[in-house]
C-alpha cells in the first residue's frame, strides 16, 4: 500500500505544473484540475503507476480508466477513430467528452487501465493546468476522478486533499472546477451509444451526430459485469447520509438540496438547507452537485431531501448521479 506518502500541495503555476510532470514519469500519482472534476493522473503507459493508482484509489480493477491526452495527433496514437468519431472529436475537443474507441495498433495505454478490453477511453481535456501538465509529461495520462472509490467526485483541491491524503505524491490546486460532473462518455459502437451521461448534455452530441444515441440497460444494484459500461456500478457517487429524491416535502430531521425559486413545504424544519441554483440554471446547478452533497452530509441530518431537477440538458447528467447516490453505498 502506498498509505503514508507525504502528499504535496501546490499551487497551480510553473513550479507545480514541472513537479506534477516530475511525478508522473516517476511513477507516481498527481490530483490536478479538468474542467469536469479533479483528477487523479498516472502515465498511462506504466502498469506498475496504473496499479499504484488502483490501489490509491480503491478501485475494483475490472473499471477501466479514461486515458487523457494533449491533443488529436495524440489520441490516433492509441485509438482508431472512424468518421462518426473523428466528427465527434472534431466538435467537442478538447471538453467534457469521452470516447470509447477501438485500440489502434501500438497503443500504449497498459492492458490494467483498459481492464483487458480492446477498446479505450479518452478525451482531451479543456482545462488550462491540465493540458500544462499534459504537455508537459509528454505522455497519455490516465486519470480517474481524484476520489476514494464510491464516494463523490472532487470539485476543489481540498476534496482531493480529504481522500487522498497520505496515498497520492501530489495536488495540483486550480481552484474550484467549471462543469462539476464527469465527462459524457460515448461509445462508438456500430450504434453510437451515451455509456455515462455528463458534462456535455446528450441533445448537442445527437445534434452533430444527426441521429439519436442509443442507450444502455440500466444495471441492477451490484451487477458489475455489465459489458458496455463497466465502470458504471449504481451505488457509485453515494455520500454517507440517505438521499430522498423528487421530494414533495422536507421530513424531520432532513436536510434540503434545493433547486429552483420554489421552496419545499417543511424547508424551514430542515436541518441544513442549499441551493443548487436558485435561479433554475442547471449548469450552475451542476457545478454546485458535489460540493453541496459533501457540505449536507456533513450536518449529521439522518437524510438529504432532493427537490426535481428537470432532465433535459445537464440536468439528465444531474440526476443520474443523484440516482446513484440515492441507492446507496454498498
Ligand atoms: O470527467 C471525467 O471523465 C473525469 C475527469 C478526471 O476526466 N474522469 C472520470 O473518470 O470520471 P472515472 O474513472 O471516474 O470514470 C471513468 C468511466 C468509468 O465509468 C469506466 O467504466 C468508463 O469510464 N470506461 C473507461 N474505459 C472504458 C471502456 N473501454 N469502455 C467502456 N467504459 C469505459
Ligand atoms: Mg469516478
Amino acid at each position: 500500500m502506498n498509505v503514508g506518502l507525504k502528499t504535496q500541495v501546490l499551487p497551480a503555476g510553473e513550479a507545480a505544473t514541472a513537479a506534477a510532470a516530475r511525478v508522473l514519469a516517476d511513477g507516481g500519482l498527481v490530483g490536478f484540475p479538468t474542467e469536469t472534476v479533479y483528477g487523479l493522473g498516472a502515465d498511462a503507459s506504466n502498469p506498475a503507476a496504473v496499479a499504484r493508482l488502483y490501489r490509491a484509489k480503491g478501485r475494483p480493477s475490472f473499471n477501466p480508466l479514461i486515458t487523457h491526452v494533449v491533443d488529436l495527433a495524440a489520441a490516433r496514437k492509441i485509438a482508431r477513430f472512424d468518421a462518426q468519431a473523428a466528427r465527434l472529436a472534431e466538435a467537442f475537443w478538447p471538453g467534457p467528452l469521452t470516447l470509447v474507441l477501438p485500440k489502434a495498433s501500438g497503443c500504449a495505454v497498459a492492458d490494467l487501465a483498459t481492464a483487458g478490453l480492446d477498446t479505450v477511453a479518452i478525451r482531451i481535456p479543456a482545462h488550462p493546468v491540465a493540458w500544462e501538465i499534459l504537455d508537459a509529461f509528454g505522455g497519455p495520462v490516465v486519470a480517474p476522478s481524484a476520489n476514494l472509490s464510491g464516494h463523490v467526485s472532487p470539485t476543489i483541491a481540498a476534496h482531493v486533499h480529504g481522500d487522498l491524503t497520505g496515498r497520492i505524491d501530489l495536488i495540483v490546486d486550480g481552484g474550484a472546477v467549471d462543469v462539476g460532473v464527469e465527462s459524457t462518455i460515448v461509445g462508438c459502437f456500430a450504434v453510437p451509444t451515451l455509456l455515462r451521461p455528463g458534462g456535455l448534455p446528450r441533445e448537442a452530441i445527437e445534434r452533430v451526430l444527426g441521429r439519436a444515441l442509443a442507450g444502455v440497460p440500466q444495471t441492477t444494484a451490484g451487477d458489475t459485469t455489465a459489458p458496455l459500461a463497466p465502470g458504471m456500478l449504481v451505488s457509485h457517487y453515494a455520500p454517507r447520509s440517505k438521499v430522498r429524491l423528487e421530494i414533495e416535502r422536507v421530513e424531520a430531521g432532513e436536510a434540503l438540496l434545493a433547486f429552483g425559486p420554489r421552496t419545499a413545504p417543511g424547508a424551514e424544519a430542515a436541518v441544513a438547507a442549499m441551493n443548487l441554483s436558485v435561479r433554475g440554471d442547471l449548469a450552475e446547478a451542476a457545478a454546485n452537485l458535489f460540493g453541496y452533497l459533501r457540505s449536507l452530509d456533513a450536518k449529521g441530518a439522518c437524510g438529504i431531501a432532493v427537490m426535481p431537477v428537470p432532465d433535459h440538458g445537464l440536468g439528465e447528467a444531474i440526476n443520474d448521479r443523484l440516482r446513484r447516490a440515492a441507492i446507496g453505498r454498498s
